[in-house]
């Protein structure tokens, strides 16, 4: 007798079999873009539900289908009309780019959507999700999608890391988009992953344990959901450097000089500058002080909106008394009495630590 083979694992269903007998149960069939399907109607949905919930969109779809019930309709309405249906959906380039493509569908191309998502996506206000979308819904083409629900869905379950902005991050989630596609039931599956990521698969609580696909999600198995998809990196805020010249006379007084009128602390007064140490006696030559000795006290921080200062008092004792000053926009004040002038908040703190 030949030995028994072991038997056979029975082969796991794919992402899509399982993802499409869950919209068979649970997902949206009922949505006004689902009903009289053309590309006119499809691609109308698309536009609007760009960066807009549904539950927003579906009384301007209503409104918008009832007055251009056609893409020739909507081709020879004034745009300012148009635009006036859009009020209160926001990102209104969409409605200008709606009415273009909508003049250009009706002269160019006999009223008649394109098919494929490079005639889709040579369309003004169509991206490579959205005509992925028109053509899998509108046409049941086997298209694949990649918009924000998505990229959330496809990110988790194999746990893409990165931010989905980079091009080496998007390159794989439609890579997975892709491999994940229909060849049959094109338009259920494309509705089904979008409901997904809608419903279940949210930013924040997915709730996986309705998920049909957690068996192999790989952001679960970790319970890192919260991880995927990853965000945009901080930018990373300049940092300038500088040393604050504390120049100190016989009489304790130090040097302040004002600020030229425009940029960081303009028209303030505040201690004189320089780049490093080694320019340190070009600098006090200029202001025409002989430096007895010279100490450099911690570095500190002050952040502006777009960078960051990091400021290095240097303690600088001079040779003689001050010199005279001719120059209206310097003078020497004592440290505590220094009157009413403005005053940037870190060189009054430092002001005020001289005085102790
Ligand atoms: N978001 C983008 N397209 C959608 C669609 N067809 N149904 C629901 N939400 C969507």
């Amino acid at each position: 007798m030949p030995p028994l083979s072991p038997p056979k694992k029975p082969k796991a269903k794919t992402f899509a079999s399982r993802l499409l007998r869950w919209f068979d149960q649970h997902g949206r069939k009922d949505l006004p873009w689902q009903h009289n399907i053309n590309a006119y109607r499809v691609w109308l949905s698309e536009i609007m539900l760009q960066q807009t919930q549904v539950s927003t969109v579906i009384p301007y779809y209503q409104r918008m289908t009832q007055a251009y019930p056609d893409v020739q309709a909507l081709a020879d309405a004034p745009l300012d009309e148009v635009l006036h249906h859009w009020t209160g959906l926001g990102y209104y380039a969409r409605a200008r780019n709606l009415h273009k493509t909508a003049g250009l569908v009706s002269t160019e191309l006999g009223g008649i959507f394109p098919d494929s998502v490079e005639g889709l996506e040579a369309l003004p206000g169509i991206g490579r999700s959205t005509a992925g979308a028109i053509c899998a819904i509108a046409y049941q083409r086997h298209c694949a999608i990649l918009d924000g629900n998505v990229k959330r869905v496809l990110a988790r379950h194999s746990a893409v890391a990165g931010w989905p902005g980079k091009t080496a991050v998007a390159k794989t989630l439609w890579q997975i988009a892709d491999s994940y596609t229909p060849a049959q039931r094109s338009r259920d599956y494309t509705q089904a992953i979008m409901d997904l990521g809608a419903t279940l698969c949210t930013r924040t609580k997915p709730a996986c344990t309705q998920c049909p696909v957690k068996a192999d999600c790989q952001a679960h198995a970790r319970q890192e959901t919260q991880l995927y998809p990853g965000k945009k990196a901080p930018k990373t805020t300049p940092v300038r450097q500088t040393l604050l010249l504390v120049i100190r006379d016989r009489q304790n007084r130090v040097l302040l000089q004002q600020r030229p009128p425009s940029g960081i602390w303009g028209g303030l007064w505040s201690f004189p500058e320089c780049a490093s140490e080694d320019e340190l006696t070009a600098s006090c030559t200029q202001l025409g002080i002989r430096i007895a000795s010279h100490q450099l006290a911690d570095t500190q921080r002050h952040t502006f909106s777009h960078f960051h200062l990091d400021y290095t008092p240097v303690h600088i004792d001079t040779c003689a008394s001050a010199t005279r000053i001719a120059d209206s926009s310097q003078r020497w004040v004592v440290p505590g009495a220094h009157g009413e002038i403005g005053l940037p908040a870190p060189i009054l703190a430092l002001l005020q630590s001289l005085d102790e």
